[in-house]
């Protein structure tokens, strides 16, 4: 393996997702490797299936790990969408350095996925306010501006209010894709529900561009005719390879170059 490859992977709530990146071009080195996410959500389950992506790679030294939720200094601060208060205060680097030998660094996935839509994709070059948001079990926000991130942005938490039930609920519970597939819901229903969520993230932060990441990305035939903002809208161009670049290419700069 050459020297500019690092091991990146993307824990998600359903899937744990690895492969090793070239980081100079950003992109893929080897195929990606799934694993079902195990359940039930607990460190010790899922730092087994980051060993088992290690060893299937033979992999040694740095490698990048994007986490769904908050992290600040190592730590996670917050896991919604998977084993819920069982990662809490969790130094998930070092717990993943005790378990497969590996010195890593954790960043939030939102935050992976844009930077590497930055660095290598969609918002590459981009010195405006640009807004990368994945959807997939959860919708997760990264936003740049002059290309420097603000890190845990956590806008997929915003509230919004359901029309049917007239309850507000997070974003991430009325329109991430995990939502429009267990409510089996048409496209174009929840592209319109989606937008409004655009809408509403737009008149806050006023991005230039806004990147849609995630699980969605590959399917944008069938939402993007459906949403209109008032700013450029792209998909992302590393699709969802980007949460696995992003958290190499970041392990990279935090701990080799
Ligand atoms: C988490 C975020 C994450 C997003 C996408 C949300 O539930 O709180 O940290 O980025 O899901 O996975």
């Amino acid at each position: 393996m050459q020297k500019d490859c690092i091991l990146g992977i993307d824990i998600g709530g359903s899937g744990v997702k690895g492969a090793i990146v070239d980081i100079r071009r950003g992109e893929f080195a080897t195929d990606r490797l799934r694993i079902p996410t195990p359940t039930p959500h607990t460190p010790k389950n899922i730092l087994g299936a980051i060993n088992d992506i290690v060893e299937h790679f033979k992999w040694s030294g740095v490698m990048g790990c994007g986490f769904p939720g908050v992290i600040r200094s190592q730590i996670i601060e917050t896991a919604a969408n998977i084993g819920g208060k069982n990662f809490i205060g969790v130094n998930l680097a070092e717990q993943i350095g005790q378990t497969c030998g590996c010195e890593a660094w954790v960043v939030n996935d939102a935050d992976a996925a844009g930077i590497a839509e930055m660095r290598f994709g969609a918002g590459k070059g981009n010195k405006g306010v640009v807004m990368v948001i994945t959807v997939g079990t959860g919708i997760g926000v990264s936003m740049f501006t002059n290309g420097v991130l603000v890190p845990n942005l956590e806008f997929g938490h915003l509230r919004m209010r359901d029309k049917s039930s007239r309850k507000n609920y997070a974003a991430e519970k009325l329109c991430s894709d995990a939502v429009r597939k267990s409510h089996d819901m048409q496209w174009r229903h929840w592209a319109e529900r989606f937008n409004k969520y655009l809408q509403y993230v737009h008149n806050l932060c006023w991005p230039d561009l806004v990147v849609l990441g995630g699980g969605i990305a590959s399917k944008s035939d069938k939402f993007m005719k459906y949403i209109n903002v008032d700013c450029d809208v792209v998909v992302a161009k590393l699709e969802n390879r980007a949460g696995i670049i992003g958290s190499a290419y970041n392990a990279w700069r935090m701990l080799k170059k």
